[in-house]
């Protein structure tokens, strides 16, 4: 028989209890850092250097962080469920938690890809950070962050509308649904398919759809009350 397919959505909130800071929550990453001049098009054409340092930090930043009991409980679903995820996250965590089937919309932090050609794209590796920021790749390419910057478009969001699509269940985790075209996979939930959104302090999203269930916790403890019921449902 087949599994039930279980597509995720995860933000920033699933990775804070593994210490890394969201963005728009109080002491969050877009407070301290002016998110126009590290984060875009045009703030890398002007300064590629500080959002090369900007993007370091981050990684230097996860050098230590483990993934927590969200991103495990995601792995251990596969048992049961043909568990998709689709994160806003550049971490690595849901890899290292062991999910298999992962789509980053805004980038990976761990990578590099080259200015002139983006189909090249490197990994770094934690024992090389202290070299960074590389400009240049193992080619000699300038090479820029493997991030969807604001005012670029998001290349996965197709596939990832396809997901949400093909979904018996959608789960929303720890995201402000602040951030366009990723908020906007709600609306390609099928009729009548179950909803659960995870956050400690959720946004209203009843307009957009009447049949989600808010599980108003933190990510660790909403996945596990999360766990609970699609087992109950679960044929299996
Ligand atoms: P935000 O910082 O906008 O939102 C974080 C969400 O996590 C909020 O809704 C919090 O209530 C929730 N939260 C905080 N602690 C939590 C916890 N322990 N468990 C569960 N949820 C918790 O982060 P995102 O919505 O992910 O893009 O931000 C979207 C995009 O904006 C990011 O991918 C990034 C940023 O600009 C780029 O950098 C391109």
């Amino acid at each position: 028989m087949n599994k039930p397919r279980l597509v995720i959505s995860s933000g920033a909130g699933i990775s804070a209890e593994s210490g890394i800071s969201t963005f728009r929550d109080a002491g969050g990453l877009w407070e301290n850092y002016p998110v126009m001049e590290v984060c875009s098009a045009d703030g890398f054409r002007k300064n590629p250097r500080l959002v090369h340092e900007f993007y370091n930090a981050r990684r230097k930043d996860l050098v230590d962080k483990q993934p927590n009991a969200a991103h495990k409980i995601l792995a251990e679903l596969e048992e049961d469920f043909d568990v998709y995820v689709i994160t806003q996250n550049v971490d690595d965590l849901h890899e290292r938690a062991g999910s298999s089937k992962i789509l980053h919309l805004h980038g990976e932090l761990m990578k590099l890809r080259s200015v002139s050609r983006p189909d090249y794209v490197e990994s770094l590796d934690m024992e090389h950070l202290e070299s960074c920021p590389e400009t240049k790749g193992k080619n000699g390419d300038y090479m820029r962050p493997h991030i969807v910057f604001f005012q670029e478009p998001v290349p996965n969001m197709e596939l990832a509308a396809e997901w949400v699509h093909d979904a018996d269940i959608f789960v929303v985790i720890g995201t402000s649904l602040n951030v366009y075209p990723a908020a906007g996979l709600l609306h390609y939930v099928r009729p009548g398919i179950p909803i659960y959104y995870i956050d400690p302090n959720p946004a209203d999203i009843t307009i957009l759809s009447p049949q989600v269930h808010v599980i108003k916790a933190k990510a660790t403890e909403g996945m596990k009350i999360l766990e609970d019921i699609l087992r109950a449902r679960s044929p299996i």
